[in-house]
């Protein structure tokens, strides 16, 4: 449930009209519901609710930092893959201690710094890796909190391009070899083997995934304690997958179910690192339209987003709802038409063949489901801007991130003397 509705004729979020905001901010912009953050956070956490868990946000689904503390407020950590995420992280007020680090290709600079932050724990996705984390560690004379992150080699039936749980994939260590890593881990004095991570994908629409992970996961702290090691901690990933507005999607109770039936009595403290299912739905992307162009067999209407301001419709085909600011008829006769942005690339569309309602020159529309993976990973291709995001609550909003325009770029490039520079 979101709190993206029509009253009045108008899309509001919760009590602010989107037609206001796009006369006072400008268009494209990506709109956030805090009530809708809120409830997701809840919602997912009420699944754990018993166990000893902690709910780690995950960074790269939206960094901003007004997101990130709406649900820091609520108790949230951060799982985050990067130096730069982790300082967003404690910008947005996760203390060091529910922060843990995960990725493959963590450099020493970022393992150091976020070891005398005091991260609580880091993920090690390789053995390379693991020697890395003992130097820095060694150097800085402190014991790293790690947890091995396995890859259980499980078909996760998600996009090719987010699916990371098969032995093919970059990540983790092969759950065959996982045993002789962590006897290597234990018996180094700068590592403190915390417990074992897993995550297998995104967008996971199917349980059975998950149960057989966690399952594979539960059959290696059983060997893993046969052989006296301690395992404290499991981290289960995020990837519980949403509603796009097409496929249903599993509750998060129904997720909480399996983790309880897999692995909640091994005692140990859960870490879930959910990012699509809290941010997906409690954000938008607000355009207008510039034209609506007649094309020889089809009808493209032309926003001012593009593929730089929301990619993932370019990047993993994805399926987003896409509904005018205007509240059309019940009876308004549709059409297909294709949703497409400025950007010279065909691959710049955001739907095809989409039944909407007539629209013109200057309509607004908002595509939906766009608070995960959209302005984390927006660029500035064809010198466009960096969207704004706004954050609402109830009937105030306020402007969490401005619109970082070509201006903003062109001040930090300079010609060479040789090119006549200064
Ligand atoms: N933990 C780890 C280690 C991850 O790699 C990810 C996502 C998550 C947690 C959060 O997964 P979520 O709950 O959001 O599914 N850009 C793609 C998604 C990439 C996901 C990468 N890893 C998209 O737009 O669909």
């Amino acid at each position: 449930m979101d709190h993206f509705r029509y009253e009045g004729g108008r899309l509001h979020a919760e009590a602010v009209a989107l037609d206001t905001l796009a006369e006072e901010v400008g268009t494209p912009f990506y709109c956030y519901s805090t009530a809708t953050l809120e409830r997701h956070y809840e919602v997912f956490a009420a699944g754990f609710a018993g166990l000893p868990a902690t709910v780690c946000f995950a960074v790269k689904a939206n960094g901003n930092i007004g997101v990130i503390r709406t649900l820091a407020r609520l108790g949230a950590g951060a799982d985050v893959v990067s130096g730069g995420e982790f300082k967003r992280a404690v910008a947005g007020g996760v203390p060091a201690g529910r922060i843990v680090f995960s990725g493959v290709g963590k450099t020493a600079a970022e393992i150091a710094s976020t070891l005398k932050a005091g991260v609580w724990q880091i993920n090690v996705e390789s053995e390379p890796e693991l020697e890395a984390v003992a130097e820095v560690a060694g150097a800085l004379g402190v014991r790293a909190p790690v947890a091995i992150r396995i890859n259980p080699d499980v078909d996760a039936n998600t996009h090719a391009k987010i699916t990371t749980g098969k032995s093919e994939n970059k990540f983790g260590i092969e759950w065959t070899r996982a045993h002789a890593v962590y006897a290597r881990a234990a018996a180094m004095p700068q590592i403190r083997v915390v417990g074992i991570a897993v995550h297998i994908g995104s967008q996971l629409l199917d349980l059975a995934p998950f149960r057989n992970a966690y399952q594979r996961v539960r059959d290696l702290v059983a060997l893993l304690r046969a052989d006296g090691l301690a395992i404290e901690r499991l981290d289960l990933g995020g990837g519980l997958g949403i509603p796009y507005g097409q496929a249903p999607s599993p509750s998060p109770a129904d997720y909480a179910q399996v983790v309880k039936d897999t692995i909640a009595d091994l005692g140990c403290h859960l870490i879930l690192e959910p990012g699509r299912m809290i941010a997906g739905n409690a954000g938008i992307l607000v355009t207008r339209v510039i034209y609506v162009k007649e094309g020889a067999t089809r009808t493209f209407v032309i926003v001012d987003a593009g593929m730089n301001d929301l990619i993932r419709p370019a990047l993993y085909d994805a399926h987003h709802d896409i509904v005018p600011v205007e509240e059309p008829a019940a009876n308004a006769h549709l059409r297909e038409m294709d949703v497409v942005g400025p950007i010279c690339e065909t691959g710049d569309t955001f739907a095809q063949q989409r039944l909407l309602p007539a629209l013109k020159a200057g309509d607004l529309l908002a595509i939906r489901t766009a608070g995960a993976y959209g302005a984390v990973m927006a660029s500035a291709y064809n010198a466009r801007s960096l969207p704004p995001e706004i954050l609402v609550k109830g009937d105030t909003f306020h402007v969490v991130r401005e619109r970082i325009g070509v201006d903003d770029l062109l001040a930090r490039e300079s010609v060479p003397n040789w090119l006549g520079g200064p």
